[in-house]
Parts: C-alpha cells; sequence; structure tokens
C-alpha cells in the first residue's frame, strides 16, 4: 500500500510535448535565418507554460578498485558545466534543483555501459554542491582537524551532521547543499524528483564534490547459497585488527563511533559494541579488502589482480529560483538505532531467527520515535537556532533499507497516521524492489529500488519542528545479516514568517 504519491514521471501534457518539440526545433533553428528564429521564439514564449525543467550531466572521477576493495572517500570538487556558472554563479541567480538521476556506468573506447550491482556495489553516496570558497573553507578546516577530516571523507559522511553544525556555525543559510547521504545500491529506482513549489536551492553554484562507498564484487559466487555477494555487508575480515580494549579498528576509532540509542542498545544488538561487532561500514572504510586476502591474494593490497574503473553519473533537473521557490532542508528523523535528534550508529545486525522459527515469524522489527526537524539545544547540532515550535512541511521522504528489508514504515506518532510506506511485495508494486532479472537496475536477489513519497505545496503534512515520527522497519530474519540499516532520509520546508503554532 503506498498512502502518499509515488514519485513518476510528470504528467505529459500536450503543451508540455509541444513544448519539448519547440525547443528541439529552436535550437535546430539556430542555423536558420533571424526571422525563422524570431518567429519560434515567439511561439515558444506564448506556450511558455509549463516549462519543462533544463538538465546537465556530470561524472564523478574514475572509481578504481580490485576485486573485494572497498572505495570510500570523497573526491575533490569539480567544476559545474560552464553555462549553469555563468548563468547562477556569475550573474548570482539561485539555482533551483528539481530532481536528479543517479547511475554508474563503465566508458571503454568511448563506449558507455551501465555497470551491476554485482559487479559494483554503490553502498552510498553523498554529493555536496555549492560555492567553492565554502567547499575551500570545508577542506582547509579538514586539513588543519583531522578528526574532521575523517568525517568529511569516511563513513561519518553519512550522517552530514559534521558538515551541517560547521556550516550553520558561520551562516544559518549554507553555501552548500547536500544530496544523497545514504542512498545506496537502490539508486537506479529511487527517484529523486521534488513537487513545486519545493526544490533544493543553491545560491553560488559552482563546483561538487561526491563521496562514494563503492565495493568491486566482480566475482561469480562462489561456496554461497545466496544470490547476492556476501561482501555488500562488508564482513570484518581476519586482516582486520580489533581491539576492543582500546576501542579501535586498525588504530582507529570507528567513525562514527559505534554507539546505539538506550533503547536500541538495550536489544542486546551485536553492532552496538565493538566486542560483538562482526562486519559492517565500520570494516569497510577506504582501501580495505573484503576478502581473506591472506589466502586470496599474492599480498595485503592483492595486487596481482587487474585494477577496474567505474565512474558515477549524475543528471541533474533545474530552473531558475523564483520568489514562489521553496528551499528544502534536512529532517532530524529517522534512524532505527537513533533516537533524539539525528542519527546515532545507522547501522545494525539481524540476527538469525531459531531454527523452526515459522516463515511469518521470521522476522526481526526496529522501530524508534524521533522529531521531524532539527531545532536548537541538541547535542549534535549546538548552533541550530530554529526553535521546537516552528513550522516546517514534510516534503520528502526517501525510504533506506539493505537486502532483506521487507518493509519500512512512516507514522505521525500522536495520530498514528501512516504518512509513507514501502513494502515489499512479489510484483514489485510495493515501494521495496527486488530483481529477477539480469540487467543493471534488476540484478538478480538485490534491492533494487526503494520509491520515496514527495509531497507538494497543497499536501504537504504541516508540523512544528518537534512533532514526533515514528518509523518502523522489519527484515526476513531467516539468516544472519551484518550492517543493514533502516532510514528515512526525508526533508523538510521551512514555512514562510517563522509561523508558529499559537
Ligand atoms: C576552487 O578554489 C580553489 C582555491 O582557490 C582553486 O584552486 C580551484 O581551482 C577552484 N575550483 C574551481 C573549479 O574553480
Ligand atoms: C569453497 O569451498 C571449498 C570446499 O569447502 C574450499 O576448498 C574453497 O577454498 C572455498 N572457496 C572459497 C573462495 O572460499
Ligand atoms: C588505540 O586507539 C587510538 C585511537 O583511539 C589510536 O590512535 C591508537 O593507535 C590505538 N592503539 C593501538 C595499539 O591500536
Ligand atoms: C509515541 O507514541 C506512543 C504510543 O502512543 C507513546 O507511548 C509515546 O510516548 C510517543 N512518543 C513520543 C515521543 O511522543
Ligand atoms: C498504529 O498503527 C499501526 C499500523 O497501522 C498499528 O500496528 C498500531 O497498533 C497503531 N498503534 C496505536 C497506538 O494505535
Ligand atoms: C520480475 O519482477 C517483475 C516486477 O519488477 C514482475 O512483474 C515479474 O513477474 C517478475 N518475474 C518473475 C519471473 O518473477
Ligand atoms: C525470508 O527469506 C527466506 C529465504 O530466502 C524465504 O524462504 C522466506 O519466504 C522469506 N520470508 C518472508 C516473510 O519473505
Amino acid at each position: 500500500m503506498r498512502v502518499a504519491s509515488i514519485v513518476g514521471s510528470p504528467a505529459r501534457s500536450p503543451v508540455g510535448i509541444w513544448l519539448c518539440l519547440c525547443n528541439l526545433s529552436f535550437k535546430a533553428s539556430m542555423s536558420l535565418g533571424r526571422t525563422m528564429l524570431v518567429w519560434l521564439a515567439a511561439v515558444c514564449l506564448a506556450r511558455a507554460e509549463p516549462v519543462l525543467p533544463q538538465s546537465f550531466t556530470v561524472y564523478s572521477s574514475p572509481i578504481q578498485l580490485r576485486y573485494g576493495e572497498v572505495y570510500n572517500q570523497m573526491q575533490d570538487p569539480m567544476a559545474l558545466p560552464p553555462h549553469i556558472v555563468e548563468r547562477y554563479f556569475d550573474q548570482g541567480k539561485a539555482l533551483a534543483i528539481s530532481g536528479f538521476d543517479a547511475d554508474m556506468v563503465r566508458k571503454k573506447n568511448g563506449v558507455e555501459t551501465k555497470v551491476k550491482l554485482s559487479d559494483h556495489y554503490l553502498h552510498h553516496y553523498i554529493l555536496a554542491m555549492g560555492d567553492n570558497s565554502t567547499m575551500n573553507k570545508i577542506q582547509e578546516r579538514a586539513a588543519k582537524d583531522k578528526m574532521f577530516a575523517r568525517m568529511l571523507t569516511g563513513c561519518h559522511a553519512m550522517t552530514r551532521s559534521h558538515v551541517h553544525s560547521f556550516l550553520t556555525e558561520t551562516n544559518d543559510d549554507p553555501d552548500i547543499v547536500y544530496f544523497g547521504s545514504a542512498a545506496g545500491a537502490e539508486y537506479r529506482h529511487n527517484r529523486q524528483r521534488y513537487q513545486a513549489p519545493f526544490r533544493r536551492v543553491i545560491k553560488k553554484p559552482h563546483v561538487w564534490a561526491p563521496t562514494f562507498h563503492v565495493i568491486n564484487t566482480n566475482r561469480p559466487l562462489q561456496n554461497t547459497s545466496l544470490p547476492y555477494s556476501p561482501l555488500l555487508e562488508c564482513p570484518c575480515t581476519p586482516q582486520r585488527k580489533i581491539d576492543v580494549k582500546n576501542g579501535s579498528i586498525d588504530g582507529q576509532s570507528p567513525d562514527p563511533p559505534i554507539h546505539c540509542s538506550p533503547e536500541f542498545a538495550a536489544t542486546g544488538n551485536p553492532s552496538c559494541h565493538l566486542a560483538t561487532y562482526v562486519g559492517g561500514w565500520r570494516c569497510c572504510e577506504h582501501g580495505v579488502f573484503l576478502i581473506d586476502t591472506d589466502k586470496e591474494c599474492s599480498d595485503p593490497k592483492c595486487s596481482q589482480e587487474l585494477q577496474d574503473e567505474v565512474f558515477m553519473k549524475y543528471t541533474f533537473y533545474y530552473e531558475d529560483a523564483d520568489v514562489g521557490t521553496r528551499k528544502m532542508a534536512p529532517s532530524a528523523c529517522c534512524d532505527a538505532t537513533g533516537t533524539g535528534q539525528g542519527v546515532e550508529n545507522i547501522e545494525y545486525d539481524v540476527p538469525a531467527c531459531a531454527p523452526g522459527t515459522p516463515v511469518e515469524k521470521c522476522l526481526h522489527v526496529v522501530e524508534t520515535v524521533q522529531p521531524v526537524g532539527f531545532y536548537h539545544r541538541h547535542p549534535k547540532s549546538p548552533n541550530d537556532r530554529h526553535r521546537a515550535n516552528e513550522l516546517v512541511d514534510l516534503v520528502f521522504a526517501a525510504p533506506h533499507l539493505h537486502v532483506a528489508g521487507l518493509s519500512i514504515e512512516l507514522f505521525d506518532n500522536i495520530t498514528n497516521k501512516t504518512l509513507c510506506s514501502a513494502v515489499a511485495s512479489a510484483d514489485n508494486q510495493g515501494g521495496i524492489m527486488y530483481g529477477n532479472g539480469t540487467e543493471a537496475g534488476n540484478e538478480n536477489g538485490y534491492l533494487v529500488g526503494l520509491i520515496p513519497c514527495t509531497w507538494s505545496g497543497s499536501d504537504a503534512p504541516r508540523f512544528q519542528r518537534n512533532h514526533p515520527l515514528r518509523m518502523r522497519a522489519v527484515y526476513n530474519a531467516s539468516r544472519t545479516h551484518t550492517g543493514v540499516m533502516s532510514l528515512w532520509l526525508m526533508e523538510v520546508s521551512p514555512v514562510a514568517d517563522g509561523d508558529v503554532v499559537v
């Protein structure tokens, strides 16, 4: 059951299609006479409602990995296309992003092909976009502050809260906007489209800097009954030096710290303590191998294996921001392992149910209650100046689960109304999609899609920032899984005039 509008392709009204043709013929006519151009321009202007979004496409720097190796770092900032910089940065206009598509590709001899999850698994991505000088400030701080640097590039980056906190120290309206954050394997069917008037607004778009967590999984499966690569659950291999007394993995403290909310820790989940930690993203740092390199490789860097190369590709849809545009900002909800505002451990384990448990009872269920918005006086974002009773609209809710996820729901904890839900079903129509084929986007046995809910200016649920939302996620517990996640990655939009409930 889908309770909110599923993000679909924008309705193709005859006017829209006509405009499309109009744009095409407009371009084609550039070499035709000036009269023709003016005529076409006049017709196009006369029909200029509704305007279809324009788009631009960017590619990441190469991601080079050997089989079993992990890529987990922030790439150097790259310039946005010149026409975007010219129109928005140089002319001082705000860029309004209405959505984007993500893909992973390989480029060989000028031919671009899609890369399957069974070839390179995208664990998650985070994209920063905005002003170069602000991006430089973040990097300068990272150069001086080792901890900040690790938070920026490593697994901690998923939480976004560190940069959120740094940026809001000086400016309540940051010049850098973040996309993604924990969206991963589902990227091809996780349609990022925002309904008007809600947009990701970027004031000084100049550069973008992505962080990727990718695993090279490109080997036929061996010794497993699983249809997917066991590497995607980031097993801690014998090469990981886990020092429980010192609280370190490979001589560094896990980042973010291994820490669950008291409620979640009370469930005894192995992922909440280093002593019982056996797999997940803390064993999945940049350059680490997820195979036993003593057994499978000639040396710890597996240098006998060929290094492969893939790229992430993003197409952004955009328009000029105008007076009616309403900007989007991160929500403080929901991480299954968290409490209060923001995230905690982010990942957890699904322990296998006891042998003989009936299928319908062999489930692992987690729940948490968190406020919809960030507001002042919470430890993770001490600089946030928003008041608890300010109003926000909930405008975008993207679920995030790993393989074996069966359902994830979002409720208003006061009315118990369901706000969004995604459920696995045989026909793949419930919002959680599992692949059953061989092509990219339909990889057999992989979780390949999670459909977000979006709201418009007329139907977005409105809450005080401290309004509690509840999430519940269910996994299939027929076998053990490490490092799973149950998150709602959500965006709110502040209500104008600082409205408060009186
Ligand atoms: C961003 O700023 C840095 C430092 O001033 C500079 O080296 C770099 O070339 C700039 N990047 C772009 C894309 O302009
Ligand atoms: C698979 O299992 C066989 C038999 O147990 C073993 O000899 C082999 O090393 C295993 N291969 C891998 C890649 O673990
Ligand atoms: C203990 O952990 C700290 C980081 O918390 C690290 O700097 C140090 O190298 C670790 N010691 C050992 C023996 O791993
Ligand atoms: C959420 O709802 C439950 C059940 O009604 C209630 O016991 C709990 O106190 C609520 N939590 C918050 C933070 O409102
Ligand atoms: C809230 O709704 C859920 C799902 O419909 C239901 O399982 C639960 O019992 C309800 N809780 C309350 C307190 O009504
Ligand atoms: C594969 O999944 C699609 C939905 O994505 C479904 O319509 C189809 O029936 C499935 N095929 C098989 C053989 O299960
Ligand atoms: C859980 O997974 C097992 C093994 O794949 C399967 O047999 C079972 O039907 C699944 N349970 C549910 C509730 O989907």
